[in-house]
């Protein structure tokens, strides 16, 4: 017998019926309350609010719990590659030996973009953010395959588009990076694996020979399945909305670009950079900076901590430690900014403030110090965030047209000038 809420409403009780998901969360299904009884819900940013019912990721907050299609975040890190994980997202289930094999053989045939996409580059300015230039050039791939404009086309021309982009965005993530450091585009070479291939496009250099490194090759692997979903965060709920008006794949997933690119979101592992060598260049003063964070009439926050979901560990951010020491005394690096975030952890965790507040490291908090040791540059991090949330943002757009969700469009409470009459102007 399925759960009723009851709601009374000026003396009137009206009952709302209760969906339970498969791991027992559970929602008041309101979606008749306007018509029943002329009463909306209101929830700011949407804390309490569930946009849809989804089969892709499961995460519990308190439980520091997070799986994609039902399996822990933890073993697919550990024992699966980045296309594995992808397949894994998209189809929810994990590949036979020849069905990935004919997944990365399918990926493997379109890695080039169009010739002209080069051209593009030339027209931005120096120093152009890299989430800019992405943004545009995955919006842009809708124009040279007008074809996927189509919100009809047949099944296999969606597949068609997914591969595409799947394929083509390492090429350009490679290309914004050459750009960035005026180095000569590199060419896909479409035998060495997708991640080598972005490190081959990224640091290959025309006039050598370029062997990718198995040890950063094993940590961009990791970190592009560790933020490969992460169900209805800011990204993908804009990536469902804007695929909800039927606006094509590429709009889609540009916009979802657009909306990690915030400093709040997936721009936050840069900000978390930045802010640990301000306070390495500050003379590493903790107790300081965790004072202005804490500081209401202060705009400092701790990048990298605090979580609207995870009231407890982030457990991206407990495999992302770990991994940071393994790969830096690997790579034989010492970063003075691991051993600030270190101490700024332990000096909060142990602080009223964040641990009343339920603020603890999340994704982005060590992320960035890995990127750093690999050499990738700090403006290019929330890129690879972007990287690594593809399949996320397009298994979340294809379950929004599968599951035929109605176009976006919330309700409000108006609160501006009740009904007024025009003034003329000489009379204002
Ligand atoms: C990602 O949603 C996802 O799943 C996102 C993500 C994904 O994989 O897609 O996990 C990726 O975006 C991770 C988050 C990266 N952002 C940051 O690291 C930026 C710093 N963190 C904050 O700005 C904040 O914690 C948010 C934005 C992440 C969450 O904000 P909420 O849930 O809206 O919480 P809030 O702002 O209402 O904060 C609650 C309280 C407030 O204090 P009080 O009003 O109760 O006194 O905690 C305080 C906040 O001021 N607070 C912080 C803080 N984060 C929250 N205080 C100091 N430093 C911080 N970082």
């Amino acid at each position: 017998m399925s759960e009723i809420a009851k709601i009374e409403l000026d003396g009137t009780i009206y009952e709302l019926p209760v969906v339970v998901g498969t791991e027992n969360e559970k929602a008041v299904d309101i979606s008749s309350l306007r018509g029943k009884s002329g009463y909306i819900t209101l929830d700011r940013g949407f804390k309490n609010t569930g946009s849809c019912e989804s089969a892709i990721t499961f995460l519990d907050g308190e439980k520091g719990i997070l799986r994609y299609r039902g399996y822990p975040i933890e073993q697919l890190a550990e024992n699966a590659s980045f296309l594995e994980v992808t397949y894994l997202i998209l189809k929810g289930e994990l590949p036979t030996k020849q069905e990935l094999a004919d997944f990365e053989g399918v990926i493997d045939n379109h890695t080039l973009v169009h010739e002209d996409m080069k051209r593009f580059f030339e027209a931005y300015p120096n120093k152009a953010h890299p989430m800019g230039i992405l943004a545009s050039m995955i919006c842009s791939m809708s124009t040279f395959y007008p074809e996927s404009q189509d919100p009809n086309r047949p099944k296999e021309a969606f597949e068609l588009s997914i591969n595409r982009l799947i394929a083509k965005f390492p090429t350009l993530a490679a290309m914004v990076y050459k750009n960035a450091v005026r180095h000569p585009f590199m060419y896909p070479k479409n035998d060495i694996g997708y991640v080598e291939n972005f490190m081959f496009m990224t640091w290959g250099m025309p006039t050598e020979d370029y062997v990718p490194d198995p040890i950063i090759s094993a940590a961009l692997n990791k970190l592009l399945i560790l933020h490969a979903d992460h169900e209805q965060n800011c990204s993908a709920s804009t990536v469902r909305i804007v695929g909800s008006s039927q606006a094509n794949l590429y709009a889609s997933i540009s916009a979802g670009i657009s909306a990690l690119w915030g400093p709040l979101h997936g721009g936050a592992n840069q900000a978390v950079i930045e802010m640990l060598e301000m306070i390495q260049n500050d003379g590493g003063d903790l107790d300081k900076w965790i004072a202005k964070a804490k500081d209401k009439n202060d705009s400092f926050r701790l990048m990298g901590f605090g979580h609207r979901v995870y009231k407890n560990f982030d457990p991206r951010a407990t495999i992302i430690k770990k991994a940071c020491d393994d790969i830096l005394e690997q790579l034989g690096v010492k970063d003075p900014t691991l051993e600030i975030a270190k101490k700024l952890e332990e000096v909060a965790l142990n602080d009223e403030y964040f641990k009343s507040r339920g603020l603890y490291p999340n994704v982005d908090f060590y992320s960035g110090i890995i990127y750093k040791a690999i050499g990738i540059p700090t403006e290019m991090f929330t890129v690879m965030f972007a990287m690594g949330r593809l399949p996320g943002w397009i298994a979340q757009w294809q379950e929004m047209l599968d599951n035929s969700e109605p176009i976006g469009r919330p309700r409000q409470v108006y609160v501006g000038a009740t009904k007024r009459d025009f003034v003329p102007l000489d009379k204002r």
